[in-house]
């Protein structure tokens, strides 16, 4: 029995350069604050806690003389611009590829362009990218872009940009862009799931094709690991979703012969590392068990 691990699996570079800033900073300032959970997992930030990284869910009471972390989703406009406005220092940990987005919205509707985010409109990083406009349009999936065509306030000739968020499943964006290409008559399109995400989705689905189970790893707050176990499950009928090595047993491997393992960008390495080894642990006693099944038979 195999247990073939994706080489994508964890912190991407966004997630691992918010927490080391967070580290950091929590380090040279004697404490620090985070605007609510810096990453999607409760095992980093119960961490960066213990370490000084304080959360809050209240911006508005940080002043002068306090310093924040940004988290790599990005920032409502407003609260940023009402920390600065406080005198808050802001250690700004947004991905790149995010703050890339933000500009990309803001520019499109200065040039007076319909905004689409394809995206969970209740994500933060959703939410932040709609705050750097004033008449965003954020849109689950092509059904609901294709209702906003036909009952909305939609014109043909309307001047529209679509861009998704990062860790959007491609499916779900391609099929939204289709539906505008045809119905719209100007349309541009900004292809921004970043390439971490696109390289973990493509080597989950191409691992979970080949193996009898599936394991996903992440914090069932987080995004990105939903997506990954959805790609999963549209490619192997037996898919475990687990936050920690502890929800694994015998059982979940019993007549699998190839296994799968993959995790979403905020999960830590070392859990990781733990679920890999009780996978094989919980496989060679399936296998032992077999065996010795066998032997009673013959
Ligand atoms: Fe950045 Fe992509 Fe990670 S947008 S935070 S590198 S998932």
């Amino acid at each position: 029995m195999q247990v073939i691990l994706a080489e994508s699996a964890g912190f991407c570079y966004g997630v691992k350069r918010a927490v080391e800033l967070a580290q950091k900073t929590a380090e040279e300032t004697q404490g620090c604050w985070m605007l609510g959970d810096l990453i999607h997992n409760t095992h980093v930030v119960n961490d960066l806690a213990a370490r000084g990284v304080r959360k809050t869910d209240r911006p508005e009471a940080l002043g002068a003389g306090d310093t924040v972390v940004i988290r790599s989703h990005g920032e409502l406009k407003s609260v940023l611009d009402g920390l600065a406005a406080r005198g808050v220092r802001c250690m700004n940990a947004t991905c790149p590829n995010v703050v890339h987005i933000q500009e990309l919205v803001s520019q499109a509707e200065q040039e007076g362009r319909q905004v689409v985010i394809i995206g969970e409109p209740h994500h933060p990083e959703v939410m932040g990218l709609a705050s750097w406009c004033v008449h965003p349009l954020v849109f689950q999936g092509p059904e609901a872009v294709a209702e906003w065509v036909k009952n909305g306030d939609f014109q043909p000739e309307m001047p529209v940009s679509i861009v998704a968020q990062t860790t959007c499943i491609r499916e779900l964006f391609e099929s939204s862009c289709k539906i505008l290409k045809k119905e719209c008559t100007n349309v541009k399109i900004f292809d921004t799931i970043c390439y971490a995400t696109r390289k973990r989705q493509n080597e989950a689905a191409e691992i979970a094709a080949q193996v009898d189970v599936m394991v996903v790893v992440g914090d069932r707050k987080s995004a990105n690991t939903k997506h990954l176990a959805e790609i999963c499950r549209q490619n192997c009928s037996h898919v475990l979703s687990i936050e920690g090595a502890d929800e694994l047993s015998a059982t979940d491997f019993a007549g699998c012969r190839v296994a799968g393992l993959t995790a979403g960008a905020s999960t830590p390495a070392g859990i990781i590392k733990e679920v890999k080894t009780t996978m094989s642990e919980e496989i060679k006693s399936t296998e032992t068990m077999e065996e010795s099944f066998e032997e009673l038979l013959n």
